[in-house]
């Protein structure tokens, strides 16, 4: 989309001058050189837009097209548009030159403009979502042109508007019977869809709740494919992330033996294994932020809290930090047990180890900075479990 905008951008700024002096054909008094779009130009354009499309500062009509989402009603509102933005000496200066044309000359350019903008004028971001959803809903589609439109929507859901909208055109619907084709590259790329469409919006997530898709991904995680499985737990990530009512449907379908599952089987994909902790931190902090709420049971399970511990072991710096994170907060909660900590899951030991490792790490040039921060955060775990074990001891028995 950036590059649609980009492109209107440049187009606006070539062409308004022109427009201005067409739309008031009145002055026709200085003279001066015509700027104008050939065909051959109009390529160049295409072609720095391409180049640049990133680079535009936020006070270009690149930036204000992007605030419009992308298109424009008419054609007259486009032009409208771009002589209000534009910088007026500029502008006269170009069309000073413009007005020494004929008007059968005028005329041409007018009728040459509107050919031009016609042309590249570009739909809005809900109609490319239409139109991908309507390729979507069209069961004789092939399987690459609808992994196609997968990929189109999964760009087009990621402004929060955007997302919105397409629950408004009933996109949901007709994305989530994906998640029941044969092919796991559709199902994977429909969960990641999902997932990003839902990520840190309420409304999506309830929306998407409602069609009752959760226990369907909760099972995608279990996929041979591992592409699907990871993206089926990023989907259900984003559904229940900071959604009570999503929790409660993840708990009620066994999500807490899944995440344990994943957590004690070693030869599971590392990078499942990453999202499978960090979402359980993240739900124990949602818990730690609602003290009304009941702690679940299952988070002082000591099984489960040893599992936990356990991937402290791994050689994988970005899980240890992802474990040491979901400690730091399971030892807050108050049904969790200082001693099942200490006795069971054998906490002492595994936050030394830990500091040899580190430590021999910090010798080493790649990723001193990394394992500096991991250092701290062992160091911070290791005084909460200290306090929570003097607590224990300062009750008499
Ligand atoms: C057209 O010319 C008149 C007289 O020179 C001037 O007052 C007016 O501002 C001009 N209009 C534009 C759009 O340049
Ligand atoms: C999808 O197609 C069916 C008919 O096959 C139609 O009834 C339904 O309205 C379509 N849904 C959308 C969102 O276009
Ligand atoms: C469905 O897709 C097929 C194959 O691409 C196409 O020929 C057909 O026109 C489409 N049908 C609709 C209703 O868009
Ligand atoms: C551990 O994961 C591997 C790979 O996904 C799987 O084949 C194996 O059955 C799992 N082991 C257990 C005990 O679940």
């Amino acid at each position: 989309m950036g590059s649609i905008s980009a492109l209107v951008g440049v187009l606006l700024l070539s062409a308004m001058a022109v427009a201005a002096a067409v739309l008031d054909p009145q002055n026709v008094s200085s003279p001066g050189a015509l700027v104008w779009s050939t065909a051959k130009e109009e390529k160049d354009l295409l072609q720095k837009s391409d180049d640049s499309n990133h680079d535009s500062t936020s006070s270009t009509p690149a930036a204000a097209v992007d605030d419009l989402d992308g298109g424009f009603s008419s054609l007259d509102s486009m032009l409208q548009w771009a002589i209000g933005h534009s910088d007026p000496a500029k502008l006269k200066e170009t069309a000073e030159g413009v007005q020494r044309l004929s008007p059968s000359e005028l005329q041409q350019r007018q009728q040459e403009i509107k050919e031009l903008m016609e042309k590249l004028k570009m739909p809005s971001d809900a109609q490319l979502m239409q139109t991908a959803l309507d390729d979507l809903n069209n069961s004789s589609l092939s399987l690459e042109d609808r992994q196609r439109a997968l990929q189109e929507l999964l760009i087009l859901v990621e402004p929060i508007d955007n997302a919105n909208d397409l629950c408004k055109l009933g996109g949901l619907r007709v994305i989530v019977q994906e998640l029941d084709h044969p092919d796991s590259e559709i199902r994977t790329t429909t969960a990641w869809v999902l997932g990003k469409a839902s990520q840190n919006n309420p409304f999506v997530q309830n929306q998407v709740l409602d069609l009752g898709v959760l226990a369907k991904l909760m099972k995608m995680v279990k996929s041979s494919s591992i592409e699907e499985a990871i993206k089926a737990l990023y989907a259900v990530s984003a559904l229940i992330r900071n959604n009570f009512a999503g929790q409660t449907l993840f708990y009620a379908e066994a999500g807490e033996m899944m995440l344990q599952d994943i957590l004690s089987n070693s030869s599971i994909d590392i990078r499942l294994r990453r999202k499978a902790v960090f979402l359980i931190g993240d739900l124990v902090e949602r818990q730690l932020e609602n003290i009304d709420h009941a702690e679940m049971p299952f988070f002082s399970n000591c099984f489960f809290l040893k599992s936990v511990v356990d991937l402290t072991t791994s050689s994988d710096l970005d899980l240890q930090e992802k474990a040491l994170l979901a400690i730091k907060n399971l030892l807050q909660l108050k049904t969790t047990e200082a001693l099942v900590f200490k006795d069971f899951c054998h906490l002492d030991n595994a936050l030394e180890r830990m500091r040899e490792r580190l430590e021999d790490l910090m010798y080493e040039e790649f990723n001193r900075d990394y394992v500096i921060d991991i250092e701290g955060l062992r160091k911070e775990v290791e005084q909460i479990y200290h306090r929570k074990l003097e607590k224990v001891r300062a009750v008499p028995a």
